[in-house]
């Protein structure tokens, strides 16, 4: 897979580590039947550059890319009240000089407050331009393109990002990291038996099993959903996965058998709290001084913790968890997270 025909930005100036995580396994396996689990490691792209960076760095290295060489001056993107990817793409835009504009969806009725911390102070901090906040439910698209045609009327040009910059080009950069992913294998002669990843608006899980697929890299990706169950989640993975591999010019079909996602571990709700995130969290923390999120990666690795649970992640299988970031929202969500106020089970 040639991704050097496609511009890109540079936003991390090293393979972000792939590292064992011995504690936490142990205190996994005590839980799991037989006292035996299996072993878990972490590839750190909560390392990505942009800092605090995520999945969305690698996504918008090729978004941006795109962005500059068609003269855009504005990047007009969408998200949820705490959204990763709104920081990370204005963070982006004021790297490269560019300017950015958010339409933000109220997806929990009454979760935009102007005085919020975590993301949204970071929205303020590295100034944004202008945020339109929408009701749960409202096309994202259109919301953006009047943005856009707003910019367009005073003489600018904005580039529209959808929503987690998940498209094919923003797959690119999951194809790379699945690139970076097999070269450290081979340097560090690893082997892993699954792969674990979110699974959301989809460029994630998607560019990933492209690249995987496109490398002939024989690991097992399973999505845990963060927003949708699989009868729901798979069909958008596997759409982005094929974008994927047609803007790559892989005249192959992506095999929907390989699109396995997990779901039960967001509910009640997209970023709403519950029991096992809190577990997940605390654990991660108190085992490795690992800090996850609870909007996504903390559901993420709750699914792992229970796939382990149910014997679905074996006893001696190594099983690496890609860890894509979200530390901010941890502060939005404190008091939940130590279990100071009650959450959904
Ligand atoms: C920290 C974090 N992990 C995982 C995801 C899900 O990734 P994707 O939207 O590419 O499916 C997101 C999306 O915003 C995120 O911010």
């Amino acid at each position: 897979m040639d991704l050097s025909r496609f511009p890109r930005r540079r936003y991390t100036p090293f393979a972000t580590p792939i590292e064992p995580l011995p504690r936490f396994s142990a205190a996994l396996a005590a839980s799991c039947p037989g006292g035996q689990g299996p072993e878990v490691w972490v590839k750190r792209d909560d390392m990505l550059g942009l800092f605090p960076g995520g999945n969305k760095t690698r996504k918008l290295e090729f978004l941006v890319a795109d962005a500059l060489a068609q003269g855009a001056d504005t990047l007009v993107t969408c998200g949820a009240p705490q959204s990763n990817h709104c920081r990370i793409t204005l963070a982006a835009a004021v790297k490269e000089g560019l300017q950015c504009r958010f339409v933000i969806e109220e997806r929990v009725p009454d979760s935009f407050h102007e005085d919020a911390s975590g993301n949204h102070f970071m929205f303020r901090l590295m100034g944004v331009e202008a945020i339109t906040v929408v009701p749960a439910g409202t096309p994202m698209a259109p919301a953006m393109q009047k943005v856009a045609d707003e910019l367009a009327a005073a003489g600018r040009k904005a580039y529209v990002i959808p929503g987690g910059g998940s498209n094919a080009i923003g797959g690119l950069g999951y194809v790379a990291c699945a690139q970076e992913l097999q070269q450290q294998m081979f340097e560090q002669g690893l082997r892993f038996d699954h792969v674990i990843v979110g699974s959301g608006s989809s460029g994630t899980h998607g560019g990933l099993l492209a690249g995987f697929l496109g490398n002939r890299i024989p690991i097992p990706i399973t999505g845990i959903g963060v927003s949708r169950d699989p009868a729901d989640q798979e069909p958008l993975v596997w759409k982005e996965a094929q974008a994927v591999f047609d803007l790559l010019g892989i005249a192959e079909a992506v095999p929907r058998e390989k699109v396995v996602s997990v779901g039960g571990y967001w509910q009640p709700k997209y970023s709403v709290p519950n029991a096992r995130m809190v577990e997940a969290v605390q654990l991660a923390a108190r085992t490795e001084g690992l800090l996850l999120d609870p909007v996504y990666t903390g559901k993420i690795m709750a699914g792992l913790i229970g796939l382990a649970r149910d014997g679905c992640l074996r006893p001696g299988e190594r099983v690496l968890f890609l860890h894509t970031g979200g530390l901010p929202s941890l502060h939005a969500y404190e008091a939940a997270v130590l279990g100071k106020t009650p959450v959904a089970p």
